[in-house]
């Protein structure tokens, strides 16, 4: 599959045991994964043709799918891993988003049996893409903070990457109402935790950090505290009350669908000089020079993919 663009959308997709057209994936109304929300899913990049830390996001993806007892999925670790490589090569993209995501399924009993489900597995790649433009990586993006909360840990575990956004969702229209594009959410007790597709940072007296609780344990944050530590930076996760934040000398989001992005303002109000920091900086440039290190970064794999089968992997 050259490219496939035959839908407007460039980029190779993967589900029931073949590549196909991103268009062309789909999930029945009667999935729960529709109907509950019952999904989780994680997203790798690929820079220059090199996948970043995807080993750390195949933990993430084990202990996601353990968490939401996902037990009748069709492929295993080396098996997804051999999936994201194909979607990657058959789409030929060097710089890619990659999705893999997994839902409960439909049941096949009466009383919509959980454990009757069959769980459904899909992945797909598509070119690379950041949460704030190009030029707001190089001015700074301005967020508001949402009156709307982010849904509590207790009820919705957040370390499990999952669609289950109404609150990402009416925090934003929170934030168009307001004339801005990001909402970052607080939680009951007015601390900061995190917004649609980020984690956020603070820099504060000399200190970095980004919220400990009710939040995804981004990779990219991970990367952020590794890095700060090279710089000689304190970094830790903390709470973080939301008046901090406003006060802060610098504050940036982090993801992988973007990397480290400074923000400008926070409700109108600038963040120091109202430009990037001097940390943001350097760790940024510091975050896109690990892309090449072979101890962050796998090369992809772009020979002709094989035909994926349930439990296995034939060469066609
Ligand atoms: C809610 C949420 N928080 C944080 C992140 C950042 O995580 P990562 O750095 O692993 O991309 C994401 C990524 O999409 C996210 O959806």
């Amino acid at each position: 599959m050259e490219n496939n663009k035959a839908d407007g959308v460039q980029g190779c997709g993967f589900s029931e045991g073949e590549f196909k057209p991103v268009s062309e994936l789909s999930i029945p109304v009667t999935d729960m994964g529709f109907q509950l929300a019952d999904m989780c899913y994680d997203v790798v990049h690929v820079r220059n043709g090199r996948f970043f830390r995807l080993d750390d996001h195949l933990d993430r993806w084990e202990l996601s799918i353990a968490e939401r007892r996902y037990d009748s999925l069709d492929y295993d670790r080396n098996c997804v891993e051999e999936i994201l490589h194909g979607c990657v090569a058959q789409a030929n993209l060097k710089d890619s988003m990659i999705y893999f995501l997994a839902t409960r399924g439909s049941p096949s009993a009466a009383h919509k049996d959980l454990r009757t489900c069959r769980n459904r597995f899909m992945a797909w790649a598509i070119p690379y893409y950041g949460v704030v433009s190009e030029e707001e990586l190089s001015t700074g993006c301005d967020i508001v903070v949402a009156q709307t909360i982010r849904i509590p840990p207790e009820a919705v575990d957040p370390t499990v990457k999952n669609f289950g956004r109404l609150d990402f969702v009416r925090a934003l229209f929170e934030a168009y109402d307001r004339n801005a594009l990001y909402a970052v959410l607080l939680d009951q007790d007015d601390n900061v935790t995190e917004g649609r597709g980020w984690n956020i940072f603070m820099l504060r007296e000399g200190r970095l950090i980004s919220p400990k609780r009710g939040v995804l344990e981004g990779i990219t944050r991970r990367t952020v505290i590794e890095l700060a530590e090279c710089l000689n930076v304190e970094a830790e996760l903390a709470s973080i009350p939301v008046t901090d934040l406003t006060h802060a000398d610098e504050v940036f989001l982090s993801s992988t669908a973007g990397g480290i992005m400074p923000v400008r303002s926070i409700d109108g109000v600038n963040i120091g000089d109202g430009s990037p920091g001097p940390v943001t900086r350097r760790l940024t440039e510091m975050y896109w020079g690990l892309h090449d290190d072979p101890d962050y970064s796998t090369p992809v794999r772009y020979e002709p993919a094989g035909t994926i089968k349930d439990h296995g992997l034939m060469t066609a």
